[in-house]
Parts: structure tokens; sequence; C-alpha cells
């Protein structure tokens, strides 16, 4: 019999979004409700001639736009296919088995699914209120901890902690343990982010970003991240080569360049998230604060959120309900185009005055 290794027969495997009816709006998966920059579309046009060849494999371009506007060494910055692929790669570069990643309570799941790919064990920091704190995670580090994970802003809660609590877990933590800060949502945080950049070049931390949210190039599968250049050496060498298609590689860099276009997709989403929190407290609903492109929704139980989102996915919107998260009386909905949250927005307002009724 051929048998899998034990950690990998042990796991289940990583839960996408049930999208349901091809034909249904999705506001499952964190995805930009907005165009892509024209920049990028062009870029990407023009370099489709390149698809009978491999595409650069130290991403030369797209390296060079992030050190520009980020301000931050070119050879310290690797690209990823999605940031996805560099935290499995940096959790199986530094983690085995016998050794521990500390994550927080709701924490991004796919960091759970990679640590089980590298054989170590996965622990969960609490969050209360929904919300990182790092005296729960500092209480957590243990002799096996490698590497502590936090993702700021968070998903799926969107909420979010001040980067100068990140540095005061930095200082905490013991010089062997990597720490691992997950910023996919970090272009909607208004927040200084220069604590951060700082704490990677002192050394062990690492800053983790994507083009697949506020830069809308989920598609693209285009992620990047800041290292330490002895941690970067060590991730490369788990990596794919060849792992961004030379279209992929060319949009991610335009968009970089285009961060006018970035910042008003943030601006948008900002304000269409804003006003669909504000009918749907004014209702009496129960919504967290967001610094993200998506908005949490907490239900008295878990029969009333899947109610609401069958609801919804009778009218062919497609929300996620958080039950892996160990949130399930909670339902994560992406912020969509100004329309389709009014419309999202009726339906749950006029749900729950329903419910009020009886
Ligand atoms: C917190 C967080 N980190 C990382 C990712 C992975 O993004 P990608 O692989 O598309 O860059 C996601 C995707 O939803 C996310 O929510």
């Amino acid at each position: 019999m051929i048998t899998a290794l034990n950690n990998v027969a042990a796991m289940a495997s990583y839960e996408l979004a049930d999208l349901g009816d091809p034909n249904a709006i999705s506001l499952a998966q964190n995805e930009s409700a907005f165009p892509i920059s024209p920049r990028a579309l062009s870029a990407g046009a023009e370099a489709l001639h390149l698809a009978t060849l491999y595409p650069d494999p130290d991403w030369r371009d797209l390296r060079h736009a992030i050190s520009k506007v980020h301000d931050i060494p070119m050879d310290q910055v690797l690209c990823g296919a999605g940031s996805m692929e560099l935290i499995g790669c940096l959790i199986r570069a530094f983690c085995g088995q016998g050794d521990e990643v500390l994550g927080t309570e709701f924490g991004y799941l796919f960091v759970a699914t990679a640590t089980q790919q590298a054989g170590a064990s996965y622990v969960q920091a609490k969050e209360p209120d929904l919300r990182v704190d790092i005296d729960c995670l500092i209480k957590d580090v243990s002799d096996r901890t490698k590497i502590v994970f936090v993702c700021n802003p968070g998903n799926p809660t969107g909420t979010r902690v001040p980067n100068a609590e990140i540095v005061r877990l930095r200082a905490a933590l013991p010089e062997t343990v990597l720490l691992i800060v997950d910023q996919a949502y970090g272009e909607f945080d208004d927040q200084d982010h220069q604590p951060i950049l700082d704490m990677v070049r002192d050394g062990r931390t690492v800053m983790l970003r994507t083009f697949s949210k506020a830069y809308g190039l989920a598609s693209a599968r285009a992620g990047w991240g800041y290292f330490p250049s002895d941690i970067a050496t060590e991730t490369r060498k788990l990596m794919n080569p060849n792992n961004i298609s030379n279209v992929s590689q060319a949009m991610a860099t335009a968009a970089m360049v285009d961060q006018d276009h970035m910042q008003s997709v943030v601006n948008r989403t900002a304000a269409i998230r804003t006003r669909f929190i504000t009918r749907l407290q004014n209702a009496g609903m129960d919504v967290l604060e967001s610094h993200t492109n998506f908005v949490l929704i907490r239900y008295p139980d878990s029969t009333a959120a899947k109610g609401a989102d069958s609801v919804l996915r009778s009218s062919g919107i497609i929300l996620r309900g958080m039950g892996g998260y160990g949130l399930p009386d909670c339902l994560r909905v992406t912020v969509g185009s100004s329309d389709v949250m009014t419309k999202v927005a009726d339906i749950l307002i006029s749900l729950k005055e329903t419910q009020n009724d009886k």
C-alpha cells in the first residue's frame, strides 16, 4: 500500500468558499469590487506574446517597482504565487515536527493548513472580543515556538491592532522566534506602517503583502514579502522557480506603479463599507469595525446566521459562512459595488425587521 506521510494523511484539505451557482454574485473571497488599473490591464495585454517563454525567475521589474514604492531594498523582496506560497514556504523552511507555529484564535485559516503541511503544531492565542491581543500571544509562546504569525488587519475579523503593539510583541519574543506580519489587507489600513518595515530591517520579522485585494489581481496570483536577507535565502529554496507568469508579473508591476488607482480603490471601498456598516448598525445589527475590504456580521446564534446566508443565496448573493473559523454565528461579506451592497443591506435589514415582528 502506498501511504502518505502521517501529517498529510491526518490533515483535511484547505476549505475554499462554497460559491454555489456560477452566475451568483460572490462576496465570499474578499476580491476587489473595482476594475483593475487600466495601466495593469494594458501591461498584461502587451505581455501576452511572452507566453512562449518562462517568466523572469527573479521578478526584477516587479521587485524594482515594489522597492521604489515602499522604499525598501529590492534584494530583500521575494514574490510568491500569491502570498499563500510565501506563507507555506516560510513555515516549511522554519518549522517541522515538534515545532509550534503560534497564531491567533480567529487568524487566517491557511496558516493552520500550512503548519500541518510542515508536520508542525498550530497553537492559537485567544482573541478576546475578536481582536488580536498581544498579551495573549506573549503568554502562549513556548520553548517549541518557531514562528509567531499575526495577520493585521485580521481576516475574518477585519479588526486591527496598532503597529506599536506589534513592535511590543517583537520585543517580547525570543531572538530565535520568527515573527510574520501578514498585511494582506495592509493597503486598507490607514495607520503608519513604517514601524513594521523597521522591524524587518532589524531582522527576525517578515512582512507579507498581496496583489489580490486592493490591487484587484486575485487571479494573477502575485504576492510579495519584505524579508531579512537570511530568512529570504532559506525561504527561497522551497519556492517553485518561475512561479509567477509573465502576464501576472507585468500586471502586478504596472499595478504597483499605479498607486493613484490603488488608493482610489481603497477610498471607494472604505466609503461603501462605512455606508453599509452604518445602515446595519442603525438597524440594530451587530457589525464589527473593519479596516479591510470585508465586514463581519455577528448574529445571535448560528441558526440566525445560516438563515440570513440562505436568504441571500436565494437572491443570488454568496457570503462566507464562518463555521470553519469557529464563528458559526457570523457571516463575512466582501465589500462589493455600491448597488450590490445596498441590495445586501436591504435584504438583511428587512429580514431582521421580519424577525423583530415575530
Ligand atoms: C490574511 C490573508 N493572508 C493571505 C491571503 C492570501 O492571499 P493571496 O495568496 O491571494 O496573495 C489571504 C487571502 O484571502 C488573506 O486573507
